[in-house]
């Protein structure tokens, strides 16, 4: 049987949905709408499309939002007093400073900069903590959304075995806790574990975020298991530059019993979550 297709993008459109209707009992009870900094200090086009994106989904909802696009040769002084600025302002609930930055920035640096009530990345190391040890926090949007799509179509969690594959600070690493909370047992894997497809294949959740294109094959999938496919990758095919994710999607989706697509799987969700923790912070800042 086919397996079931993970509609990142028609969940996303449902959740955005409620996240509009949302923001206009917040604009009627405060006064004003939740706001969303964006920061990017480089000039490359993927990155700019990237934080377009992020504010044409603020307007789409009804947030305020600002973008500043900072030139490449900023320098880290400069950017620490935008971030400051913005601590500062009321008008501001979440801060997002677009990873990666130029190498003269210390990015870790620039995270602990942002107010943690106002990280909407959950990249401050008060959120991390407070991930890890159950207290309320913000949390990575790209590991939120995938557990968001588990959670929507009803994936069950509870003694499963999930195993992921990547063990970045922005996926895997929030993902391990995302995944324990739901009382999953966990395995991380990464480039130096020994048999990658053998750890794979033991998943009833395999979650893949490893940054090369098509890497995960059939042979690495659990018959029935359901499958998040996190990447976002390039390449050329037919001539063409065309978008994968990092699980080979035509013959993983004859052996999953649900699958998510890259393109149009964890991307939209993403932006989604950054939404939510955007509104989430918003309410913090009122209280
Ligand atoms: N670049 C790619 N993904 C992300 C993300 O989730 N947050 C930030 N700040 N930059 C990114």
């Amino acid at each position: 049987m086919p397996a079931t297709i993970i509609d990142g993008k028609a969940l996303a459109r449902q959740i955005r949905e409620e996240i509009r209707r949302d923001t206009e009992i917040f604009l009627r009870e405060h006064g004003r709408p939740p706001g969303l900094a964006v920061i990017l200090v480089r000039d490359d086009p993927a990155s700019k499309t990237y934080v377009r994106n992020k504010g044409r989904a603020c307007d789409e909802v009804g947030f305020f939002s600002r973008q500043e696009h900072l030139p490449a040769t900023t320098p880290q002084k400069d950017l620490i007093a935008l971030v400051e600025s913005f601590n500062r302002d009321a008008s501001i609930d979440g801060i997002l400073v677009q990873h990666p930055m130029p190498k003269h920035i210390d990015e870790a640096t620039i995270f602990r900069t942002i107010e943690s009530q106002k990280d909407v990345d959950g990249f401050h190391p008060l959120n991390v903590g407070n991930l890890c040890i159950g207290q309320e926090c913000l949390i990575s949007c790209t590991p939120l959304g995938v557990i968001e799509m588990l959670r929507r179509y009803e994936v069950p969690l509870l003694g499963k075995r999930a195993v992921i594959a990547g063990r970045s600070n922005i996926v895997g690493k929030p993902m391990i806790q995302l995944l324990l909370r739901e009382h999953a047992t966990v395995t991380v894997c990464h480039s130096r574990t020994v048999d990658l497809p053998g750890e794979c294949r033991n998943a009833d959740v395999l979650i893949v975020a490893i940054g090369k294109p098509e890497f995960v094959r059939a042979d690495s999938i659990k018959p029935g298991a359901t499958v998040i496919d996190v990447g976002t990758n390039f390449i050329e095919r037919d001539g063409k530059n065309v978008q994968v994710g990092d699980v080979a999607f035509e013959e993983a989706k004859e052996i999953a019993a649900a699958i998510s697509p890259s393109p149009g799987g964890v991307g939209p969700m993403t932006i989604t979550m950054l939404l939510s923790n955007t509104l989430q912070a918003a309410r913090w800042h009122v209280k």
